[in-house]
């Protein structure tokens, strides 16, 4: 298999053996079979890319009963709309502006600009958050983003001056249709804003967790600016942003058209003394992984063998990577907690755990928590104080396995 962004030889360094769709949440007594896929991933060892080997077909995972929701998290909501504040006093405050989201989901940063009498156009594949969306007031268009709907939509609307994608572009691997699609629709001097999980973050924190199906791409400036660069784009801003357990908002701009800003040498010169795009960096962390594995898989049976109880916290997408890659089912964690209403009553793909709404979880609290949606980290601890006050404590395994 080779490179999805410039044909060259991909290097193997992780492996995480057949998984299944992260969010396939299955109904219990279902009797269909689950599409299962190989997750393993690769470094370019031309562009640096760092890249899934196996692609799962687009309309397995964005289809109508697509469950993730954006406002899931109260810190999300906030620094959506931050954002759409932050747009609006520069990007969007010229003349009848005209901005386009990618992957909207249910309306969370678009509700703002909306609100702002704004212009603007969410693309969303996904029917049942689309629909969210549209009942907040955004206008959105059931699609997959790429090259033919960039034409649609510039016809139809005329130049964008923002086009933003959060969480949605490394979901994307036919990338050449994308960026021409970004090409024909951005005007002259707009830019593409777009903020995906930190391939420096996974490396240093071992967040081996990011990689499931959907995230197809792990960017890095470096391998960023390459891809921009073969569609005339140029990476002309980078900022470290505190979500997701570590990513990097990019700025694209045409080329010539903006002076990049000093933060952008700044990270690939610290990419660079990091190596980690390294094919030996990379390898290194496979092993960490395989290191961590083991000592989840240590503690959840010593805990098991004790009698204590364990629950799962948020049923991520993410999980479904450590479910299945460390073998845990139903007998090491009873059920998994998560707000989410489409994922409540069914299973966790793979791995059959039950999903159980947030009032399963003081009912009675378990021993222990194992804190899948440790991206939230602060927000929910903050939330289940009277958790640990009634004696609980939280399992977490990025960095490393530890009790807090
Ligand atoms: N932007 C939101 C956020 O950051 O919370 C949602 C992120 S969600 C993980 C990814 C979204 O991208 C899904 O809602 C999915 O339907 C959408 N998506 C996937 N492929 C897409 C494409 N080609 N064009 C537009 N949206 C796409
Ligand atoms: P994410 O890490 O991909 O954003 O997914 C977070 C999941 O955790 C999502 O299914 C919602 C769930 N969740 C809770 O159950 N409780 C919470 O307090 C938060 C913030 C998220
Ligand atoms: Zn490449």
């Amino acid at each position: 298999m080779a490179c999805r962004i410039c044909s060259g030889r991909l290097h193997q360094f992780a492996d995480f053996g057949s998984q299944p769709v992260s969010d396939a949440f299955v109904t219990p007594g279902d009797p269909a079979e689950e599409y299962m896929f190989r997750l393993a991933v690769g470094v370019c060892e031309s562009c640096s890319m760092v890249q899934l080997l196996e692609e799962v077909p687009r309309e397995r995972m964005f289809h109508e009963g697509y469950p993730y929701l954006s406002s899931g998290s109260a810190v999300m909501r906030e620094h959506f709309w931050s954002l759409a504040e932050r747009f609006l006093a520069t990007e969007l405050s010229g003349d009848d502006p005209f901005v386009v989201e990618l992957g909207c989901n249910d309306g969370t940063m678009l509700q703002r600009v909306a609100e702002a009498g704004v212009r603007h156009l969410g693309v969303e594949p996904s029917g049942g958050v689309a629909d969210l969306a549209a009942a907040k007031g955004v206008r959105v268009r059931k699609d997959f983003f790429e090259a033919a709907t960039a034409a649609a939509i510039r016809a139809e609307d005329g130049p964008a001056d923002v086009v933003y994608a959060a969480n949605t572009l490394c979901h994307i691997p036919y990338m050449d249709s994308i960026l021409s699609g970004v090409a024909t629709l951005l005007r002259p001097g707009g830019v593409f804003v777009f903020e995906d999980p930190y391939l420096g973050d996974i490396v240093e924190r071992a967040s081996y967790d990011q990689i499931y199906d959907e995230h197809f791409y792990f960017f890095s400036a470096r391998s960023v600016r390459g891809m921009a660069r073969r569609h005339g784009f140029e990476l002309v801003d980078v900022e470290r942003l505190p979500v997701h357990g570590g990513e990097v908002r990019y700025t694209l701009a045409r080329q010539g058209a903006r002076t990049p800003s000093p933060a952008v040498a700044e990270l690939l010169a610290a990419e660079d003394a990091a190596q980690i795009s390294d094919p030996a960096t990379l390898r290194a962390f496979a092993e960490r992984v395989a290191r961590n594995r083991d000592e989840l898989v240590a503690l959840l049976t010593r805990l098991r063998d004790e009698g204590a109880r364990v629950y799962g916290y948020g049923a991520t997408a993410k999980s479904a990577t450590v479910l299945n890659y460390c073998g845990i089912g139903p007998d090491l964690v009873t059920f998994v907690s998560d707000t989410t209403p489409a994922k409540q009553g069914r299973l966790t793909p793979g791995s059959h755990i039950p999903v159980r709404g947030p009032e399963a979880f003081a009912d009675p609290y378990p021993d222990y928590a194992l804190l899948f949606a440790w991206n939230h980290a602060e927000e929910i601890m903050a939330k289940e104080e009277a958790f640990r006050e009634a004696g609980g404590a939280w399992i977490l395994y990025v960095p490393e396995v530890r009790l807090v």
